[in-house]
């Protein structure tokens, strides 16, 4: 048995306590949110985040810092990527000890382009990591906490420690984990696909069919390929779990948050409204700001990235943006 620290009590943080729970392990899940701990540790349930999901018992909430990390063996980051570097310095500024850090949450940051595990190497006092995983593939906490099968990926530049991370998620009945030795490539396919599953929601919301997403799906993965691959990936992760899998199911998936998004903005909502109708987190806004100034800078073509970067940022209409994709110059695949 394993001492796990969750840090974001939010929706995947929820799903993955309920797993490590089911596991056998002592779970404490912190959050800054004072009433999202209480009503966990008083009726077992987080609403906000989820409203049908029931947390066991043997979870339990802390909004104590320092009480949640005394002694435990792996730090597990599930905040938004936005607040994830000062969510570290407030852990190293407690922890006290050498621990594993995991990290589920799926972005970059926009300024540096740094992936979450270059961050945490950079907040974490080097005495305090004994290594960092990264747990990232096709997940929705909605189906986790209804434990409906979900198969995700232990990527680490430490292959036996993602294998004994592996075991600690791993559960035989409804989470399967397999491991990964290429950090970067499962870092950025988590992140980018976020921008695609953007776009998928804009061309739904605009009322193109199945074959405009079949499209989109194909040439952004293209996409998120050579982004990657530029920025030192292996070429194969992206065509695994933790890119094309996680791909499909945020593209297509009403409980993905930024298929959502990309579903109101293309039924015409602007992304103020957009984000103030969703309770939680939508990482792809700021991935795709990140990825545009990325690619850029790796003079890597991401016409489509680039596309929803204009329809958000620079407040283009949609369908005028992808009349300029479909009249690029002709090419082969
Ligand atoms: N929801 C999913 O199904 C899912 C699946 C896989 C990956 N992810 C990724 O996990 C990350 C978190 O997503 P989510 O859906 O759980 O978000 P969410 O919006 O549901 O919850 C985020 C939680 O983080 C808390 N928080 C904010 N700042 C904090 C801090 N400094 N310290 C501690 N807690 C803090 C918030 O109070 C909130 O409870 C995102 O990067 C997302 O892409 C989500």
């Amino acid at each position: 048995m394993s001492v796990i620290t969750i840090i974001g009590a939010g929706s995947w943080g929820s799903g993955l306590a309920l797993l490590l729970s089911d596991n056998q392990h002592e779970v404490r899940l912190y959050d800054v949110d004072k009433s999202v701990i209480a009503e966990i540790n008083e009726h077992h349930t987080n609403k906000r985040y989820l409203p049908n999901g029931v947390l066991p018992e043997s979870v339990k909430g802390y909004d104590d810092i320092e009480c949640a990390l005394k002694g435990t063996d792996i730090v597990l980051t599930v905040v938004p990527t936005k607040v994830i570097r000062s969510a570290l310095k407030s852990v190293n500024q407690y922890l006290k000890h050498p621990v594993i850090f995991v990290n589920a949450s799926k972005g970059i940051e926009p300024q540096t382009f740094k992936r979450v595990s270059e961050i945490v190497y950079e907040e974490i006092d080097k005495e305090k990591i004994i290594g960092f995983v990264a747990l990232t593939g096709p997940s929705h906490a909605e189906e986790v906490i209804e434990r409906q099968l979900t198969t995700v990926t232990c990527a680490s530049d430490d292959l036996k420690l993602a294998e004994h991370v592996q075991k600690i998620f791993n559960n035989d009945d409804y989470f399967r984990v397999y491991t990964l030795n290429d950090l970067i490539g499962a870092e950025l396919g988590g992140a980018i696909k976020n921008v695609i599953s953007l776009a998928a929601g804009i061309l739904t919301g605009l009322g193109y069919g199945d074959t405009a997403k079949a499209a989109l799906i194909t040439r952004g993965l293209a996409e998120m390929r050579r982004l990657a691959v530029k920025a030192g990936a292996k070429e194969e992760t992206l065509f695994g779990l933790t890119g094309l899998g996680d791909l499909i199911v945020t593209a297509t998936s009403l409980h993905s948050r930024n298929y959502q998004a990309g579903l109101k903005i293309g039924s015409g909502k602007n992304l103020q409204e957009t984000l103030a109708s969703i309770p939680m987190v939508v990482e792809g806004v700021r991935s795709c700001e990140a990825c545009y100034y990325f690619a850029k800078q790796l003079n890597v073509e991401m016409p489509i990235a680039f596309a929803v970067y204009d329809v958000i940022f620079n407040k283009r209409e949609p369908r005028e943006v992808i009349k300029e994709l479909m009249q690029r110059d002709l090419k082969h695949e």
